[in-house]
């Protein structure tokens, strides 16, 4: 049995008292056996939302692979471990285009988190260029490649996989069922290739891209795809469990 996940990525949104108001209602009215939740809020509540104890785990949007040193403004994965953090995401789209990471550096990233216990959950994703063209399996499996193909198992089984279409990013535009289904299938069938049948089989897959209340029980149906990654419908307590529930 693969483990169902629903992730919120909260990225830049939230003041200090919303952003613990929003952790307190999703933590209270959680039930434990609906699927297992991570919220990743801006970096400086991360802590504040760990003391607060509750079920729901606190990951972090970004960290600095390097342990520590003149990286102005950034912050080191032994920091963000430090506090206790046990996930972040690694290869967001956004982070990938408005700040240039390379699929080198996303490995980079991806080797300290796990040197950290820290799960990383790696993201990819196509533009809309990429998949008019029909280049889209190809584009992605690219990315995992160069991001975790050189993974030992005992690596590849504590990473979680995010499939982010660029062009449903916020767009109110979600991938089709087939579409996404197409794609998980595709992620499965190279983590199989790359690592085994029975470790491709166990490794979760999260779709992320205008997954809201509405859409969520159709694309968690599809047999590849293992619970979400949500962006806007994740600030609102009410539809991030709803989500949740849509197993
Ligand atoms: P939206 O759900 O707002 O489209 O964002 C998805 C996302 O980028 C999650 O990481």
């Amino acid at each position: 049995m693969r483990k169902k996940i629903v992730a919120g990525n909260w990225k830049m949104n939230l003041l200090p008292e919303e952003a613990l108001e929003l952790y307190r209602q999703i933590d209270s009215d959680y039930c434990a056996d609906d699927c297992e939740l991570l919220v990743f809020p801006p970096i400086m509540y991360v802590r504040d939302l760990i003391a607060q104890h509750g079920q729901i785990s606190v990951g972090v949007q970004n960290f600095h692979p390097e342990e520590s040193g003149a990286y102005t403004g950034e912050i080191s994965v032994s920091q963000v471990s430090s506090c206790g953090v046990k996930h972040a995401l690694v290869g967001h789209s956004e982070r990938r285009m408005i700040f240039n990471e390379s699929n080198d550096f996303l490995k980079e990233k991806i080797n300290a988190a796990l040197t950290h216990d820290i799960v990383p959950l790696v993201c990819c994703g196509e533009p809309l260029e990429i998949r008019d063209m029909d280049s889209h399996v190809a584009y992605v499996t690219n990315q995992l490649a160069e991001t975790i193909g050189h993974l030992a198992e005992s690596e590849i089984v504590r990473c979680i996989i995010a499939y982010e279409p660029i062009w449903a990013i916020g767009t109110g535009r979600t991938a089709s069922i087939d579409q996404a289904q197409e794609m998980h299938a595709s992620i499965r069938y190279w983590l199989k290739n790359q690592f085994g049948e029975q470790v491709g089989a166990i490794i979760t897959i999260l779709y992320g891209g205008s997954c809201n209340a509405s859409n969520a029980s159709e694309l968690f149906a599809c047999p590849d795809v293992d619970g979400g990654l949500i962006g806007g419908a994740s600030l609102d307590a009410a539809s991030f469990l709803k989500i949740a529930r849509s197993f």
